[in-house]
């Protein structure tokens, strides 16, 4: 069994970035201190609005990371261009919608699928590891198989929202497990991804088979508090890394 992997996602420090249109804080010094501290990959969603990375991080940051880049992209012409540039080792395709404020579910895998396909396989030539971001759904991840990505990343945000409001999570909580268990049957890396927090994070470790987690928004905001180092410190030590 491979070890487990933490990616730090470091979108919302460029969104602070923006909010003064200037050059600090630095997403580049956030994705070195996050290497140094213990990140095993590094994730930034490259929007079409680019509302928080834009492309001279995205050449920054693979230009010094050592450790492997995750970019997030949106299935388009734009970043089939962009990707195919700078091939990044890992990418994720997701969703996106103009207005959401973030990634509000997994991808529609029934709509152009013929384009995901050969999408899929355009990437797949530089060599990056190509990962779909799913809904925890049986019927995604054999679609997602079909189409040869070598990863899922199934969305946690609903299960996340449930065990924030300290609802009953239980059946959200199998859902994931069974595609976990399905998706590792079939040969696919599963990933688990949005709006993770420590408490949510404990409770997915306890699932075997997830290989990779990657976490942004709250780990960013715990970063505010106690400190990047720490706050990944901790998140390692949750997940047993
Ligand atoms: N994984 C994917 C595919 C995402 O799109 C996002 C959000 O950009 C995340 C993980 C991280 O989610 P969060 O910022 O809520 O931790």
């Amino acid at each position: 069994m491979k070890r487990i992997r933490l990616g730090v996602n470091i979108d919302h420090v460029a969104t602070v970035r923006n909010a003064r249109g200037e050059l600090y804080p630095s997403p580049l010094r956030a994705a070195i201190l996050a290497q140094k501290n213990g990140a095993d990959s590094i994730t930034i969603h490259l929007r079409e609005d680019r509302r928080h990375i834009n492309e001279l991080d995205l050449k920054k940051i693979i230009n010094k990371l050592k450790i492997p880049l995750n970019l997030e992209i949106a299935a388009t012409k734009e970043m089939l261009r962009i990707a195919s540039r700078s091939k990044p080792p890992f990418i994720c395709i997701v969703p996106e919608k103009r207005k959401e404020i973030t990634t509000e579910g997994g991808l529609n895998l029934n709509y152009n699928r013929n384009f995901l396909r050969i999408f899929i396989k355009k990437l797949k030539k530089n060599k990056s590891r190509i990962s779909l971001f799913i809904e925890p759904s049986l019927k995604d991840l054999e679609k997602a198989k079909i189409l040869d990505a070598d990863c899922v990343e199934i969305h946690t945000g609903k299960f996340c929202n449930l065990v924030n409001k300290k609802k009953n999570y239980k059946n959200e909580l199998k859902k994931i497990h069974r595609v976990v268990q399905i998706g590792n049957k079939l040969g696919l890396e599963v990933h688990a991804g949005h709006g993770l927090t420590y408490t949510s994070a404990k409770i997915l470790s306890k699932i075997k088979g997830i290989q990779e987690f990657n976490i942004g928004h709250f780990l960013v905001g715990e970063s505010i508090f106690e400190g990047m180092p720490s706050t990944i410190k901790k998140f390692k030590r949750i997940l047993k890394l």
